[in-house]
């Protein structure tokens, strides 16, 4: 992997400025703050977190309820009673459907907004805390049998000491399971479906994959400037470089496509195979390489 610049742990999560290069004029938002942010414990999500909580909502989007948190419940393979961690837990929909599953569940997030709406929409069996999933301070000597991180791992910017956390909190056997928007079909801007007139197909069209990138995504995401949060863009091998240098050992892969399809007309059928083609979501499972 890259080397990066170190910035100190509570500015990892949401850093206002990327480290790496954003390539093109494209991608770079028109008020990108140039200075540090006032108060460096504020992340970018916490601007987002109103945004982000009606969204989602008390029991998740569509994608969220039908194929991201079944998917991962069952890959995590817990059985009542067992301690979970819900890593960048946003305002808690995981952590919720856990805990209505009998788990024991603690949901971190670097957001203080967020955790607040967490804390808001949960009972209390459900705990919460704030903190960069990269402190090394964070949850120091407690043990878990499974650690889930839903779609956050590509707003960290920094994910090597997030995964080296990961494997000192679970015990030996225990599963790491994460989600991630699948970085070989779908680079927010770098990313887009295309119609073969000859073919009569859709087709995936990729502008980038190798390079690290970081893209700002405006909040709400219709709009051209304002509040953004960032998310990095890696590729395959990257993830797998630093979960095995943190000393977890990737054990299963599975890549989710859309349960959406198209309403009947002339391409339906063209764009319903295209998105059984190429998944949205990439889930990696692993676990630790040597008993903690
Ligand atoms: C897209 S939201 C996903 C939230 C939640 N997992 C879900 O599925 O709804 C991304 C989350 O990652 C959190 N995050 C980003 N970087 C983080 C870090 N370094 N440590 C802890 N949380 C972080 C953000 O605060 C935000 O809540």
């Amino acid at each position: 992997m890259k080397s990066r610049r170190k910035v100190p742990a509570r500015q990892t999560a949401g850093k206002r400025t990327p480290s790496r290069q954003v390539p093109g004029k494209s991608v770079k938002p028109r008020s990108a703050p140039r200075q540090a942010p006032e108060r460096a414990e504020l992340t970018d999500w916490d601007q987002a977190a109103r945004w982000y909580d009606a969204l989602v909502g008390q029991e998740g989007s569509d994608f969220q309820k039908d194929i991201i948190m079944p998917g991962v419940f069952r890959l995590l393979g817990l059985k009542k009673g067992d301690r979970v961690l819900d890593l960048a837990c946003g305002q808690g929909v995981f952590s919720r459907f856990l805990s209505q599953k009998g788990l024991k569940v603690i949901g971190l997030d670097a957001s203080e907004a967020l955790i607040r709406h967490a804390r808001s929409r949960s009972t209390d069996s459900t705990k919460y805390m704030c903190s960069d999933a990269g402190d090394r301070e964070a949850l120091a000597g407690e043990k878990f049998s499974g650690v889930a991180c839903l779609m956050a791992v590509q707003n960290m910017e920094n994910i090597q000491p997030v995964f080296e956390n990961i494997a000192r909190w679970l015990t030996p056997g225990g599963r790491f399971v994460l989600v991630t928007t699948h970085p070989c079909f779908r680079i927010p801007r770098q990313s887009h479906w295309g119609w073969d007139e000859d073919k009569k197909m859709e087709y995936r069209r990729m502008d980038l994959y190798s390079s690290e990138t970081a893209i700002p995504i405006f909040t709400p995401p219709m709009r051209t400037e304002g509040p953004h949060t960032w998310t990095y863009h890696r590729p395959l091998a990257s993830y797998f470089s630093a979960l095995n240098k943190a000393g977890l050992a990737v054990v299963d892969l599975e890549e989710w496509t859309s349960n959406k399809s198209s309403q009947p007309g002339k391409r339906a059928k063209a764009e319903n195979r295209a998105r059984r083609e190429f998944p949205v979501f990439l889930t990696l499972v692993a676990t630790p390489l040597k008993e903690g």
